[in-house]
């Protein structure tokens, strides 16, 4: 076991594949139950039989779009009866959908900026509301306005933004929603401390999974070259992310709030 997540709860967007996916592995496999939201019923049930296998938590797989807010809340809702209450929330269901600023797409830009970007604040509001109503309740039985601190439950929130947030040409769309992940991870850290929840973000640079379609494979392998040129470490691996996620979410985090990792293969520049 790497982490020591017994007893812990993670809440996974995006978790039927890729990175998601490996960080619903890595948590189940150190004992959290996990439930997966995902657009993609196919590759959600087989993750959630991994899930099982790989630990001795529970799993479940709930289909639907973060982009959809009243959907989201009843999943959640639905998540929090089958599972209980969450520990973590790990925000990466995401979208690529490339144009240059001369070639803009406005489908690409609304598109790709409600699911990147408009899904983790859906996903991340539904349970604040929750926790911080639950912080209230418990101030006022107590006769406080607000709860100590410390006397709330502690809670992590990590957002996969990545590093295109500091801009990248061709993904004028894909930079802008995680850009507006960085801010709204900075101003939910600021918001949310009082009530013990630490928020962060990763910047990941180039991982290979689905979302980058046939992109390595272009120009027989002439991309995937260029790519491992570019970045010193080569192109990366999804432990590589969820490893400095787990890292967030484990004890070893825990004095943290309002942090952007850089995962970027060794490249000081960006993408
Ligand atoms: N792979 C990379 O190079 C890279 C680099 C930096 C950041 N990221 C980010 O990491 C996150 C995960 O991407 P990945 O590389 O694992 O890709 P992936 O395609 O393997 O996984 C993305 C998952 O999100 C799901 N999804 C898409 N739209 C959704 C929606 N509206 N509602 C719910 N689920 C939805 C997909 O079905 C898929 O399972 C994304 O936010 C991506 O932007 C990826």
């Amino acid at each position: 076991m790497k982490w020591n997540f017994e007893g812990k709860n993670a809440f996974i967007t995006g978790g039927a594949s890729g990175i998601g996916k490996k960080i619903a592995l890595d948590m189940a496999s150190s004992g959290a139950s996990v439930a997966i939201l995902d657009m993609n019923e196919e590759l959600g049930n087989k993750t959630v039989e991994e899930l099982k296998k790989a630990g001795n938590g529970k799993a479940i797989f709930l289909k639907g779009s973060v982009s959809d807010k009243e959907g989201v809340e009843k999943l959640i809702d639905q998540a929090m009866v089958e599972i209980g209450d969450f520990d973590f929330v790990i925000n990466c269901a995401g979208i690529l959908r490339d144009f240059l600023v001369s070639r803009f797409n406005e489908k690409f830009w609304d598109l790709t900026l409600d699911v990147n970007l408009k899904g983790v604040v859906i996903v991340s509001q539904a349970f604040v509301t929750k926790w911080v109503n639950e912080s209230r309740a418990k101030a006022k039985e107590k006769g406080e306005k607000y709860l100590p601190i410390l006397e709330n439950k502690p809670r992590v929130i990590v957002n996969i933004a990545s590093l295109a947030a500091e801009g990248n040409a061709g993904q004028l769309a894909y930079a802008a929603s995680k850009a507006g992940v960085v801010g709204v991870t900075l101003t939910m850290a600021k918001e949310l401390a009082r009530y013990n929840v630490r928020t962060h973000a990763v910047k990941p640079t180039l991982i290979a999974t689905p979302i980058l379609g046939k992109l390595l494979e272009r120009e027989d392998g002439k991309f995937k070259d260029y790519y491992e040129g570019r970045i010193p470490f080569g192109i990366g691996k999804t432990s590589y992310v969820s490893d400095p996620v787990c890292f967030l979410c484990s004890e070893g985090g825990y004095f943290m709030n309002g942090t952007l990792i850089p995962i970027n293969g060794g490249k000081m520049d960006g993408l």
